[in-house]
C-alpha cells in the first residue's frame, strides 16, 4: 500500500515536473525575428563560446549577422562555432573566432586593434563574458578577477570601441548584468579587496558596476546614435557555477533541479538578442531589461555621483588617464 502511494506520488511529481517545463516555458515564448534581418551587420559578443554568449550568437548568426566571437581559449571558441554553423542551417551570416582575454589589459588592447583594423563597421557589442563566485584571484593587471573581467576588462574594450561603434551609428552596446547586483555595493576603499574577500559580494559588485557603467555611459553617448542598455538574464542553466562546489550525492537532485526551474541557454539569451536586433529597441538607451521588458532598479544602480565616480577610477585603473 504504502509503496503504492510512494509510487503515485513519485509519478504525480514527474509529470508535474514535466508538464512544468514543456508547458509553461513555452507560453514565455522566443521572439521570432525575421530571417535575414541582421545582414550586413556585425557584432562583438564576449564569452561567445559558452552559455548566454553561445545561445546569442547561434541566434544572430540565423539572423546573417557578421558575428565576432571574444574567447580566451581558440580550442574552446573553435569547437563552439564548428557547432554553431553546423546548427545555423543555410543562410547562415558569418562566424569570425578573435581572441580575447578580459583578464588581461593587453589581450583587451590587442584585440581592440585587430577589430578596428579590420573591421570596416561595428553595429553591436555585447558586453556578455563573465565569472561568477570564483576563488580569489587576481587578473594580470592586479585586479580582483570578478571585477576585474565582469567590468574593467569589458570598461576598456568598449572604450576602445566607441570610435568605431559611432562611425557605424546607429549602433548598440548591450551589457550583460544580473539581478544579483542588489547585494553589491562599490566600496571604493577596496575594490581589489586586499582587505577582505567575500566571492558572493564581489559577483554582485561587479555586477553593480555593469549597471553603473550603462547608467553613466548612456549620458555620455546622447545626441551619438549610440545606445547603450543592461540587461539581467534570470537564472540560466550554463557554466557559471564551475566554481560553486555542489556535494556529489547533491548533484543529480541539483541537475533535475536545475532542468526544471532554470531557464535554457536560448531562453536565457532572449533580451540579450532583443535589445541587439529588436526595431523596438531602436533609440532606447540607458535602461534595464528583464525578459525583454523595462526593469526598474534599485536607486544605487543609477546614482549619478557614484556612476560617475566609479567611471574617473576605472579609467584610472585600465591605464586611459593617469
Ligand atoms: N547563468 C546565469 O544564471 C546568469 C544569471 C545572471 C547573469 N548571468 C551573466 O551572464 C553572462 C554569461 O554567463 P553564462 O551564464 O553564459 O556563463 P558561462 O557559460 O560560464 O559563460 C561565460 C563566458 O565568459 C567567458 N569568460 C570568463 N572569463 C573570461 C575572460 N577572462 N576573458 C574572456 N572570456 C571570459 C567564458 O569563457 P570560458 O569558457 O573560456 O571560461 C564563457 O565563454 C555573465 O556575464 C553572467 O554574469 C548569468
Ligand atoms: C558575503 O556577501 C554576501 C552578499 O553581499 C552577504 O550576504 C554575506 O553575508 C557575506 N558573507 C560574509 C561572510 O560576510
Amino acid at each position: 500500500m504504502s509503496t503504492a502511494v510512494l509510487l503515485a506520488a513519485v509519478l504525480g511529481g514527474g509529470v508535474i515536473l514535466l508538464a512544468r517545463r514543456y508547458f509553461s516555458r513555452s507560453s514565455a515564448q522566443i521572439i521570432r525575428y525575421s530571417a535575414g534581418m541582421m545582414r550586413g551587420k556585425t557584432v562583438i559578443v564576449t564569452g561567445a563560446n559558452s552559455g548566454i554568449g553561445k545561445a546569442t550568437v547561434a541566434e544572430l548568426l540565423k539572423l546573417q549577422a557578421r558575428v565576432i566571437m571574444g574567447c580566451r581559449d581558440q580550442q574552446r571558441a573553435e569547437e563552439a562555432a564548428r557547432e554553431l554553423r553546423q546548427e545555423a542551417g543555410s543562410d547562415q551570416g558569418e562566424v569570425v573566432i578573435k581572441l580575447l582575454d578580459l583578464a588581461s589589459l593587453k589581450s583587451v588592447n590587442s584585440f581592440c586593434e585587430e577589430v578596428i583594423k579590420e573591421e570596416p563597421r561595428l553595429d553591436v557589442l555585447i558586453n556578455n563574458a563573465g565569472v561568477y563566485q570564483c576563488p580569489y584571484t587576481k587578473t594580470e593587471d592586479g585586479f580582483e578577477m570578478q571585477l576585474g573581467v565582469n567590468h574593467l576588462g569589458h570598461f576598456l574594450l568598449t572604450h576602445l570601441l566607441l570610435d568605431l561603434l559611432k562611425k557605424s551609428a546607429p549602433s548598440r552596446i548591450v551589457v550583460v548584468s544580473s539581478k544579483l547586483y542588489k547585494y553589491g555595493e562599490i566600496n571604493f576603499d577596496d575594490l581589489n579587496s586586499e582587505l577582505s574577500y567575500n566571492k558572493s559580494f564581489a559577483y554582485s559588485r561587479s555586477k553593480l558596476a555593469n549597471l553603473l557603467f550603462t547608467h553613466e555611459l548612456s549620458k555620455r553617448l546622447e545626441e551619438t546614435g549610440v545606445t547603450v542598455n543592461a540587461l539581467t538574464p534570470g537564472i540560466v542553466r550554463t557554466n557559471l557555477g564551475r566554481h560553486i562546489n555542489i556535494p556529489l550525492l547533491a548533484k543529480p537532485l541539483f541537475n533535475l533541479a536545475s532542468w526544471v526551474f532554470f531557464k535554457t541557454p536560448l531562453e536565457g539569451a532572449e533580451s540579450s538578442i532583443y535589445l541587439a536586433c529588436s526595431p523596438d529597441a531602436e533609440g532606447v538607451s540607458g535602461k534595464c531589461f528583464a525578459n525583454c521588458k523595462e526593469e526598474e532598479l534599485l536607486p544605487k544602480a543609477v546614482d549619478d555621483s557614484v556612476a560617475r565616480k566609479l567611471w574617473d577610477i576605472s579609467e584610472v585603473m585600465v591605464g586611459l588617464t593617469k
